[in-house]
């Protein structure tokens, strides 16, 4: 990204209203998060996907909720770092804006995002596998493994999707129709290779919009998104903050025109 393309996108950006930010593991790693497929993703000799499943929960509950306690204990104690500062921030800057997450770290809420979907669910959250009772579990590490419903006695899950498992379909629909309808989809973070998540950067183009993607390197969605910024998520995203509040003067909400394929009105 040189920077004639960086002040092109940046003036794009000074005239869009909608936009969207679609995030995966990588965002959170600066923090210290493990990512999922990174280097760092495994625990003990298991991959993230061999335990993120039912038939994983079935076989063993005990050993899932082992590696959810072990996660939990990773991220309890860490905060957010400045590229989820920037998408706080940026509900402010654009006047529709909005955090797709595929996190379940709670880590953009911490950061004070507050028009959020999280659609993999939250890892500070439990349900009832009897009644589907939802309840926050904050305790780290937790009094007993696997957890049991405090009303019924039941086993109790993680209020997470799994790989193999439907999402709820109302946020689905959700993030689809505001990638669709949003001017600026900036993909942070994530491997773009699971679904239905990774569908949404092309609704987003089908609907108009710039597709921009920063990734510390690139993934299958590269070569279809109009702008990649490589490098990690907590430097690009406070740099492309800052041009665009030199471009508006520090203030809120862009005035400027779009000069991009987006819809802005
Ligand atoms: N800045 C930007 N990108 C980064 C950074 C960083 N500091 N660190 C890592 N990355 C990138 C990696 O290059 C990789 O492309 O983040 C991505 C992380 O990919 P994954 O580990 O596959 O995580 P994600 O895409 O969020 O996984 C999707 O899969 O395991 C399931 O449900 C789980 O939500 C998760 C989903």
């Amino acid at each position: 990204m040189d920077d004639r393309e960086t002040a092109s996108l940046v003036e794009f950006l000074a005239g869009v209203r909608r936009v969207v930010a679609l995030t995966g593991a990588g965002i959170s790693a600066e923090s210290g998060v493990p990512t999922f497929r990174g280097k760092d993703g495994l625990w003990r000799q298991y991959r993230a996907e061999s335990l993120a499943t039912p038939e994983a929960f079935a076989r063993d509950p005990a050993l899932v909720w082992e590696w959810y306690d072990w996660r939990r204990g990773l991220i309890a104690p860490v905060g957010p770092n400045p590229g989820h500062a920037v998408l706080a921030a940026w509900e402010d800057r654009f006047e529709d804006f909005a955090v797709i997450t595929q996190n379940v770290d709670g880590l953009h809420r911490k950061a004070g995002t507050k028009n959020l979907l999280e659609l993999h669910g939250n890892i500070w959250r439990a349900r009832c596998t009897r009644e589907g009772t939802v309840r926050e579990i904050l305790t780290t590490p937790l009094p007993e493994v696997p957890p049991l419903c405090p009303d019924c006695g039941a086993l109790l899950r993680p209020d997470i999707v799994w790989f193999g498992e439907s999402l709820d379909p109302d946020v689905l629909d959700r993030a689809f129709a505001l990638s669709a309808g949003c001017e600026a989809l900036f993909v942070i973070g994530t491997s773009s290779v699971v679904q239905p998540a990774a569908s949404l950067p092309a609704a987003a183009a089908r609907g108009g919009a710039k597709v921009i993607e920063v990734n510390l390197e690139p993934t299958p969605l590269t070569p279809h998104a109009d702008h990649f910024f490589p490098g990690p998520a907590g430097q690009v995203l406070p740099l492309l903050d800052r041009r665009l509040r030199e471009r508006t003067g520090g203030g809120r909400r862009g005035s400027g025109q779009s000069n991009g394929k987006g819809r802005s009105s």
